[in-house]
């Protein structure tokens, strides 16, 4: 089979270099890719969002499935472009129709939607730019901190935590008064949720679902989570309070009735969905819904997962994915991400890049480039290892000596990536 990945970033890379292992794959394609992907497969140059151009691509070159790496396309619609061209409908994609992308694009859809299906999560209100007194009332109503959420995609700068009313009220009209554009014109403001977070992912045909590796992912640019957020320093598979008994909460109480709800609700969703869940003194509860893997927790999550990721795609576009099987890893997995100095405020790119193969450890690059065959560095977060080990201390270890041997100027990485699961 001849498969298009969408997307460029670490995520992908880890995507495609699992992909790449199964025996069903004849080619992969990845649109653009990165430096890494093209040491998997071969990378095509077309943004995901350029949807005719993808369409052509795969017409061109009779691709069989297209596997979508990040939301932006997916809230677009191209699934639904997929299925309304009458050469491409019965190519396969792995992502949400538009109307179940929603789950991702619109916070306040989100909230609804579980308060419709009975799912735990945070109570909430929703105030666009009519309501900022009402809004300013509801603050009132709640405890510190205070939690606002501007409905649409930011690029995961939507959320704000503010640790006083006075503050939280200052920010609810900047971000109604268009902070964020369009994406805050409505805000949900949130009750705050205390405890540790995961990310439990699934890919579901629409009716089944499998459950895959779950992980923890590190968002904050200093050690101890401290400092600025990032879009993610590093992540561990397994996490430890997961276990058995509280998957099956999680199972029950929300991936069920998730998947049913959006069955019910009438919403075509063929793809990956991310839970990002709290653990409340024991209880899951919803943070957030996204439709597709996160990043970087999937540079871990596909070492973990044994089964061969093709043959679940394939389950997903026959809708037969019950008869398929997901099989774990036993070992554990971290990955450390290498950062550009500076980031995440402003940073340089195009420094060299020198020692990015690592014996013993899989390397995903996120922002890399190859210039006059050289490679360097090409964004933020430049290149991620992942290593397994008996337990998380040992693969830790293991990333933390790649992070140190891989070379770029202004290099950073966390070093406590996971230490705080015990
Ligand atoms: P989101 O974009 O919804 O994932 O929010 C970004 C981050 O803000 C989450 O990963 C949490 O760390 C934090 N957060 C969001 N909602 C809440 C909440 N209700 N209570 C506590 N923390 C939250
Ligand atoms: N790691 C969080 C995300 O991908 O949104």
């Amino acid at each position: 089979m001849k498969i298009l990945l969408l997307g460029s970033g670490g995520r992908e890379h880890a995507l495609a270099w699992k992909i790449a292992q199964s025996p069903r794959v004849d080619k992969l394609f990845i649109a653009p890719g990165n430096a890494g992907t093209a040491a998997v497969g071969e990378n095509v140059d077309l943004s995901p969002s350029d949807f005719d151009g993808i369409a052509q691509f795969v017409i061109d070159y009779e691709v069989q499935m297209v596997v979508v790496g990040p939301e932006d396309p997916l809230v677009k619609g191209v699934y639904d472009y997929f299925q309304h061209h009458d050469l491409l409908k019965d190519v396969a994609v792995i992502g949400p129709s538009k109307a179940g992308a929603v789950l991702e694009g619109s916070k306040d859809f989100a909230k609804g939607f579980m308060k419709r299906h009975g799912i735990p999560t945070a109570a909430y209100a929703t105030f666009d730019g009519t309501q900022v007194e009402e809004g300013c009332r509801f603050l009132e109503t709640l405890q510190p901190p205070y939690v606002l959420k501007a409905d649409g995609l930011c690029a995961g700068k939507g959320v704000l935590i503010l640790p006083t009313l006075d503050e939280a009220r200052r920010e609810l009209r900047e971000m109604l008064g268009g902070m964020f554009g369009n994406a805050s014109s409505r805000v949900v403001i949130e009750e705050f949720l205390s405890g540790i977070e995961c990310s439990v992912f699934v890919l579901t045909d629409g009716k089944h679902y499998q459950i895959l590796p779950e992980a923890k992912d590190y968002k904050r640019i200093g050690e101890g989570d401290t400092g600025l957020n990032t879009g993610g320093m590093g992540s561990v598979s397994p996490v430890p309070f997961a276990d058995k008994a509280w998957m099956q909460k999680v199972e029950d109480q929300i991936i069920r009735p998730t998947v049913e709800g959006l069955a019910a609700e009438g919403i075509d969703y063929k793809g990956f969905i991310f839970f990002g869940l709290i653990n409340c003194d024991g209880q899951p509860k919803v943070i957030e819904y996204n439709c597709r893997m996160g990043d970087p927790e999937t540079e871990s999550v596909m070492l973990r997962l044994k089964s061969d990721l093709v043959d679940l795609f394939e389950g997903v576009a026959a809708g037969d994915l019950d008869q398929r099987r997901v099989e774990f890893d036993e070992r554990a997995a971290v990955c450390v991400m290498c950062v550009s100095g500076g980031y995440p405020g402003a940073y340089e790119k195009g420094y060299a890049i020198t020692g990015a193969e690592v014996p013993g450890s899989v390397v995903f690059h996120a922002g890399t480039a190859l210039k006059d065959g050289q490679l360097v560095t090409a964004g933020g977060r430049v290149i991620a290892v992942s290593s397994y080990g008996k337990d998380r201390a040992e693969a830790l270890e293991k990333s933390m000596r790649g992070a140190e041997q891989i070379q770029f100027e202004k290099k950073y990485f966390r070093r406590d990536i996971g230490k705080d699961l015990g």
